[in-house]
């Protein structure tokens, strides 16, 4: 191994985070992110607004992780950003900077996977993390996401379960705007579900074969339960916010258990991995640690930072396939559909 020096830039502009990232032969140096406040008050990312958000931020964002790491820009051995899958507008943003970054530094230009970067940002070097020996589950749960993916190796996935219509991100948010929540909803609910009884209220869980999710008939029956509800006492939800939160978690972390402990036996495999913002949840979080004593897993939880949409995810990726010699074409173009 030589004893050379890998700085590598992540950006990342799938969604409605800009983020910046610098990372030094596999270690953090710098993971920058401006959320952009502007979708809160149309309770969703309005893509029009994220890629004009993203032109003002990527600038200043990339600038301040470079500082951060205390570097100069021309230290850099590459420049790793997000392909796809996500906005196109704002993948746009993300892979023009980067493109042209790359080209008058010159230096190699790498595409990455935002979804392999959620499943990836495992192999961050941070003491007290373990990382996954393979052949290892990942459960990547997003706001646009939700799959159980096999890795065999770094650049070879297979996602052998995946929501058939929402994603479990959209679940949370989607009934926090139900009960007055301010998007995203995801970590009030979280909140709130520590405080309240998990079976004040009951929800059926979807009946969906093998290791396929869906959570559009859970959205709908929280819209009945709510409707019904307020009917008949119109301080209903004030009345019962943490309860109806911890019921809805308690829920959402029973149907992705089930899914888990389910390809877990179907493939043998009981090191068991955890990304994506929903992945921040401390209920997710406390079922999957539950599974060590109860099924004999290995469970790999990331640190916060690397949960929700962040750039260290896509340096570190950047880095791996650096160390492969895999490169990209400075021609190549945004994927909003891109697989795993
Ligand atoms: O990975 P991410 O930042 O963006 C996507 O790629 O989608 O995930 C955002 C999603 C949102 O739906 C948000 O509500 C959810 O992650 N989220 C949470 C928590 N923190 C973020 N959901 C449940 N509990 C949390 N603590
Ligand atoms: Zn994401």
């Amino acid at each position: 191994m030589s004893s050379q020096n890998i700085y590598i830039l992540g950006i990342e502009s799938s969604c409605d985070d800009t983020a910046a990232s610098v990372i030094l032969n596999g270690r953090l140096l710098s993971n920058v992110v401006a959320n952009q406040k502007i979708h809160e008050e149309y309770g969703g990312v309005v893509p029009e607004l994220a890629s004009r958000a993203h032109q003002q931020n990527i600038v200043p964002v990339v600038d301040q992780a470079i500082k951060k790491a205390g570097i100069k820009k021309s230290q850099l051995s590459a420049i790793a950003f997000t392909r796809g899958p996500g906005l196109m507008g704002s993948l746009l943003v993300g892979t023009s900077f980067a493109k042209s970054l790359a080209y008058g530094l010159n230096i190699p230009l790498i595409d990455v996977n935002h979804m392999q970067g959620h499943i990836l940002a495992h192999f961050i070097d941070e003491d007290g993390f373990e990382k996954p020996p393979f052949p290892f589950l990942a459960m990547t749960i997003s706001g646009g996401h939700t799959q159980i993916v096999k890795v065999n190796h770094y650049f070879n996935m297979e996602v052998i379960g995946e929501t058939i219509d929402d994603a479990v991100g959209e679940a949370y948010d989607k009934s926090g705007k139900l009960l007055g929540l301010g998007y995203p909803a995801g970590p009030e609910i979280d909140k709130r579900a520590r405080l309240g009884n998990p079976k004040a209220f009951k929800f059926t869980k979807p009946k969906v074969e093998g290791l396929n999710f869906s959570f559009s008939g859970f959205k709908t029956a929280v819209l009945y339960f709510i409707q019904r509800e307020v009917k008949n006492n119109p301080n209903f939800i004030t009345e019962n916010l943490n309860d109806i939160c911890a019921s809805i978690q308690y829920t959402i972390i029973g149907i992705l258990m089930d899914k888990l402990k389910l390809a877990s036996k179907q493939t043998n495999i009981n090191h068991i991995a955890i990304g994506g913002g929903v992945s921040a949840n401390s209920g997710i979080r406390g079922a999957l640690k539950s599974g060590e004593d109860k099924f004999g897993w290995t469970t790999y939880i990331p640190k916060f930072e690397f949960t929700t949409d962040n750039a260290a995810m896509i340096a570190i990726v950047g880095y791996l396939k650096y160390l492969e010699n895999d490169f990209a074409e400075n021609n190549i173009m945004a994927s909003a559909r891109l697989k795993i």
